[in-house]
């Protein structure tokens, strides 16, 4: 039907007839002249009707937005003056000697050249297809397409076997929700979508399968945020007989030649690597921007004997914290910036968000400004000095609570600041996280959790501290984090059976219950399982930042919304009673709430 696509046509087929379909993405009507801009995948061109070609001129005045149009027609500059040089067609039109309409449509419901901030998230998600037609979901994507083509080659090249896993299975261990399936065939019973093919890839490296990958579908139902999905994309791999060492350079090696061939962008050789304590001491968070140039420093130790409750009560305290972090220039800051920062700290936990104005250090007291001064003696506001470097001009945030509370808070106040004032430093920022905690205490539950997943190995070294003290046993993981967005994470895997059964003891697992769990796993470390370890990326995640998408929605075809789910086809819906009686299901809906009475 053509012989060029729309946002092909350029100064090189001057003078030539080429033949074009696609739709009317606009149409500008200039007394006597009919534009219309085409457009096809490729992009747009414009074409020009004009009454000379009477028969085409005709039918182009009943054209509207969104037909599928057919065009012969001929290249020619256009005129001087109305060159555009923001399109690759800029420089040419088409002056159309045929039109065929191909198809009408309706007007659509959104403007097709809006951004995506004009149309609501519901109306895009709901017309997904006339929203994919946008040239920038468009953009979003090819992107992706040829990102997991690079991926492919890179693993391919590298001797990774793509083998396919289960979706129907059994509940996998990654710590969120299941989505079920029920059974027809074993009624009362119930598959479980993978929450990642955590296990069956270490059964293939048990199998001999030596390196293995997946482009794969996994599913969770958790609290969706803007980078989290219920069903996401994980680039998942697995090795045998190789190292963290050489599998963490594998796998960076990777994410630089992605960067470099799609983006043409250079990343750092080899990754900056951070140990877990190091990232939380430091930024609060264990997966660190490193764009944003603030830092948390430790001020426990001057603050223990202060009078000021606020502070010496967590500096006392082991299992709180309290943190200074320097905000260059942050005198700057007016009272109500200083109170929404209050605000927005807030919802962290902190109780509030305590501050030093450096005014003119040479002053001493009288050079400072704050609410908190006059609970503190001099020696410890210049060792506050000192430690933070602060200068004048500056400003010295301060938390203090329980640890979790005070890096949660200015962890996010950190990267807030950064964005707000324009700190952020260099366009990419990779980084490895390494020395994982194996376990994370649970106050709800009074239970020891694992950071990862129970498959992970501990540090050699620290199998005896399993039993004796697990809050100081640290694992073989390692996340690969991007600014501040974890984009992938792995561990070395347990692959002797009795290192697995004495993490199981420390999660407070009991043998039957993980023999019932997981005993296919149990079962098959016991024939022959060699060392092994890998890791998952989260494609989305990885498209995100690379297309600069606000959230791994706009890089996703047909995405679910914040309350999973699926406003162009309406899942997820009832089923008819027929089809839950062959199941054996019966739906017991939570009751409607009752308006309440005044
Ligand atoms: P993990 O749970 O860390 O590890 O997941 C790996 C990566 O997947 C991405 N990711 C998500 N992306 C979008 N929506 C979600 N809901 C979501 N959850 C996770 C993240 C994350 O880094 N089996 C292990 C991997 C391993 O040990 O090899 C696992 O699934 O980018
Ligand atoms: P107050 O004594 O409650 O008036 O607090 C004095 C200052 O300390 C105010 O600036 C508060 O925002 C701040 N503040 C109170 N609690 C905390 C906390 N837990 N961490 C940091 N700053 C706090």
């Amino acid at each position: 039907m053509r012989t060029h696509y729309c946002g092909q046509v350029t100064e090189f087929n001057l003078d030539h007839e080429v033949e074009l379909a696609g739709w009317v993405h606009r149409r500008r009507d200039h007394g006597g002249v009919i534009f219309v801009d085409l457009r096809d995948r490729e992009g747009l061109v414009q074409v020009v009707f004009d009454p000379d070609y009477a028969e085409a001129f005709k039918i182009a005045e009943a054209v509207r937005n969104e037909y599928v149009l057919k065009v012969r027609g001929k290249v020619r500059p256009r005129p001087a003056g109305t060159e555009n040089p923001n399109l690759p067609t800029g420089k040419v039109e088409v002056l159309a000697l045929q039109l065929e309409i191909l198809n009408r449509s309706e007007p659509p419901p959104f403007q097709l050249d809006s951004d995506d901030e004009d149309v609501s998230e519901e109306v895009r998600l709901r017309y997904r297809y006339l929203d994919l037609r946008r040239p920038e979901m468009h953009n979003r994507l090819r992107l992706r397409s040829r990102v997991s083509k690079a991926i492919r080659n890179y693993l391919d090249a590298e001797g990774f076997m793509d083998v396919e896993t289960p979706m129907l299975t059994r509940a996998t261990p990654e710590g969120a929700r299941d989505y079920l399936v029920p059974s027809r065939t074993h009624p009362g019973h119930f598959f479980a979508l993978p929450q990642s093919p955590q296990l069956f890839k270490q059964l293939l490296m048990i199998a001999g399968v030596d390196r293995y990958y997946q482009i794969v579908r996994c599913f969770r139902d958790e609290d969706l945020r803007a980078d989290r999905q219920p069903e996401f994309t994980q680039v998942d791999i697995e090795t045998s007989f190789l190292s963290e060492e050489q599998i963490m350079g594998l796998m960076e090696g990777m994410i630089r030649e992605l960067f470099a061939e799609v983006l043409q962008e250079a990343l750092p050789n080899p990754f900056p690597r951070m140990t877990y304590a190091e990232a939380m001491r430091r930024y609060g968070s264990d997966k660190p921007d490193l764009r944003v140039p603030l830092e948390l420093v430790d001020v426990d130790d001057l603050m223990k004997a202060v009078e000021f409750k606020v502070f010496s009560g967590p500096a006392n305290d082991p299992k709180c914290r309290v943190a200074a972090m320097r905000l260059p220039k942050g005198g700057e800051l007016s009272r109500s910036q200083i109170d929404e920062y209050t605000k927005f700290v807030g919802i962290y936990g902190a109780k509030g968000l305590a501050y030093i104005k450096v005014n003119d250090k040479a002053k001493g007291r009288d050079g400072l400004q704050s609410p908190i001064l006059k609970f503190l003696p001099d020696d410890v506001i210049a060792a506050i000095l000192e430690r933070t470097q602060a200068e004048d001009g500056d400003l010295v945030f301060f938390g203090a609570d329980k640890t979790k509370v005070v890096n949660e808070a200015l962890g996010a106040l950190r990267i807030k600041l950064g964005h707000d004032l324009g700190m952020l430093e260099g366009a990419w920022k990779p980084l490895w996280v390494v020395d994982f905690p194996m376990f994370e205490w649970d106050e709800k539950d009074n239970r020891w959790y694992s950071l990862h997943h129970p498959f992970t190995s501990p540090k050699e070294e620290h199998i005896d501290l399993l039993e004796s003290d697990p809050g100081a046993c640290l694992s073989r993981a390692y996340d690969m984090v991007l600014n501040g967005t974890e984009i992938g994470g792995g561990s070395m895997r347990i692959y002797r059976p009795q290192v697995q059964a004495n993490v199981f003891k420390a999660l407070d697992i009991s043998d039957e219950e993980a023999q019932d769990k997981f005993g296919f796993l149990l079962d098959a470390l016991k024939f022959g399982c060699p060392p092994h370890g890998g890791l998952a990326f989260g494609l989305d995640r990885l498209v995100m930042l690379m297309t600069g998408a606000k959230s791994i929605r706009d890089v996703m075809a047909f995405p679910k919304t914040q309350t999973a789910a699926d406003p162009l086809t309406q899942a997820p819906s009832e089923v008819a009673f027929e089809q839950l009686r062959e199941l054996g299901i019966r739906v017991n809906k939570p009751a409607k709430e009752q308006p309440k009475a005044e």
